[in-house]
């Protein structure tokens, strides 16, 4: 099997290699420190080693799961938000066919997402499309009492009663969330739902390899199994005694920071097939929230080319220069196009006649990376060999761990997120929330 790819090469023009390779000291402490549960949020640590600890039981019951799921369910309703949720729409985004939603004579349920949003047309329109419909939920949350998922599944479980009778609601909600605590516990406790347990040391954002993202996964059908081996060949390969010169993560992580320190605040994750826009808004997640605290931080954005080469190429390419890139590129795409001939070439397309339409987007990606280096915008490339489980196994985890790494080396925290309460707070005075009272007198004073 092979490998994701990391290349820093394409930094060197903007850093030095000799001070990129002086990271080896530090990151090497900095994963010793992740594997020796001596840095910070030392208490979330139970992403590090999840992919080597699943068992074929544990999978085995979340396949059955899915299967149930699968079988009595047109539609499947995962709800969860932030890093209950962004995991497996990743996954499942990227593997699936890019007009899945269009698809009629169906595989799989389809799925959708709730509890992301407290969008009120949003929720309508879901509760429309459901009507009538044979649907599943499939209800995350670790605490168990965030509101936005607490109040779509208040919702969804009331139609699902209402349409399907209580039994069979019964036998068609599972609930993911933590073992004892939270409104989810109890309420799964009380209505006898099918659970699984998000362990007190893993964070929403490096959970997508817990039932959090495999269940949905394999309910959408694809293979978790080919998911965790390639996690586990990426927890190897980057393990404690991984010297830095063949640590992708390590390496990932020291070149970013030495990138940021030279000025280049802003990183933009980039790739060349839509299926992955999932996969940079989970990235975004787990680098924002594990890095942008204490007044410091890179702010992770991302944009999908060549699409946005059109929007925002301009800014990319003459903006203020704090910017770099992290290109995604997938090596083969699943499928062959080939460019017709056209006798009349009235397009002026015919240089291009016989060529695969992969080796086109290649060439906007090549052409691209050499105008953003002459732009002064450093590039680094993650290469995947294909989009399959495997990879993105390998590509979840390697991320996991450059961001545990990265954080050391910048100094944070990188598991706690203490500054996503604030708006949760005012949203509870405002909304009355019983216990927010001296809040509310003090915000309603303030408008
Ligand atoms: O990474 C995180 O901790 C957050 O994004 C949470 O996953 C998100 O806020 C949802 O929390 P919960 O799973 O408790 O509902």
């Amino acid at each position: 099997m092979n490998n994701i790819q990391l290349s820093i090469e394409k930094a060197y023009g903007f850093v030095a290699p000799e001070t990129v390779a002086a990271y080896k000291p530090a990151a090497e402490a900095a994963n010793k420190a992740l594997h020796q549960g001596t840095g910070k949020g030392n208490d979330f640590l139970g992403w590090l080693h999840l992919p080597s600890s699943i068992d074929e039981a544990h999978l085995a019951d979340l396949e059955a799961t899915a299967a149930v799921l699968r079988a009595h369910c047109e539609v499947v309703v995962v709800i969860g938000i932030g890093g209950s949720y962004l995991g497996a729409k990743a996954t499942i985004d990227a593997l699936s066919n890019s007009f899945d939603w269009l698809q009629t004579e169906r595989k799989s349920p389809a799925i959708v997402y709730a509890g992301q949003n407290i969008g009120e047309d949003y929720l309508f329109e879901l509760q429309q499309l459901l009507k009538n419909k044979k649907f599943g939920i499939i209800s995350i949350s670790k605490s168990g009492t965030t509101t936005e998922p607490a109040l779509a599944f208040r919702l969804l479980k009331t139609q699902l009663e209402e349409q399907q009778g209580k039994e069979t609601a019964r036998r068609l909600i599972v609930a993911v969330t933590d073992k004892a605590r939270g409104a989810l516990r109890t309420l799964a406790v009380q209505e006898g739902y099918k659970t699984y347990v998000i362990e007190d040391n893993i964070g929403g954002r490096y959970s997508v390899l817990s039932p959090v993202g495999l269940l949905p996964i394999a309910v959408a059908g694809f293979d978790i199994r080919q998911l965790v081996s390639g996690a586990v060949s990426m927890e190897l390969q980057c393990d404690e005694g991984s010297a830095f010169e063949n640590n992708m993560a390590a390496q990932y992580a020291a070149v970013r920071n030495e990138l940021y320190k030279s000025g280049k605040k802003i990183e933009i994750l980039v790739n060349y097939h839509p299926k992955l826009h999932f996969v940079s808004e989970w990235w975004k997640q787990l680098y924002g929230e594990s890095e942008g605290k204490d007044n410091l931080g890179i702010f992770p954005a991302a944009v999908d080319f060549t699409t946005d080469l059109h929007s925002m190429g301009q800014w990319i390419q003459e903006g203020e220069r704090t910017i770099f890139e992290t290109v995604i590129s997938v090596k083969e795409s699943d499928h062959k196009v080939l460019v017709p001939s056209d006798p009349a070439n009235l397009d002026g397309l015919n240089f291009l006649a016989g060529k695969r339409v992969d080796e086109v987007n290649k060439m906007a990606e090549l052409g691209t990376l050499l105008a953003h280096i002459d732009g002064g915008v450093p590039n680094l490339k993650i290469e995947l060999p294909k989009l399959n489980e495997y990879y993105l196994g390998q590509l979840f985890y390697f991320f996991e761990k450059a961001c545990g790494i990265s954080g050391y080396l910048l100094g944070v925290n990188p598991f706690d997120q203490p500054g996503v309460e604030a708006y949760k707070k005012n949203m509870f005075a405002l909304l009355e929330k019983p216990g927010f009272e001296a809040e509310t007198a003090a915000l309603k004073a303030r408008l």
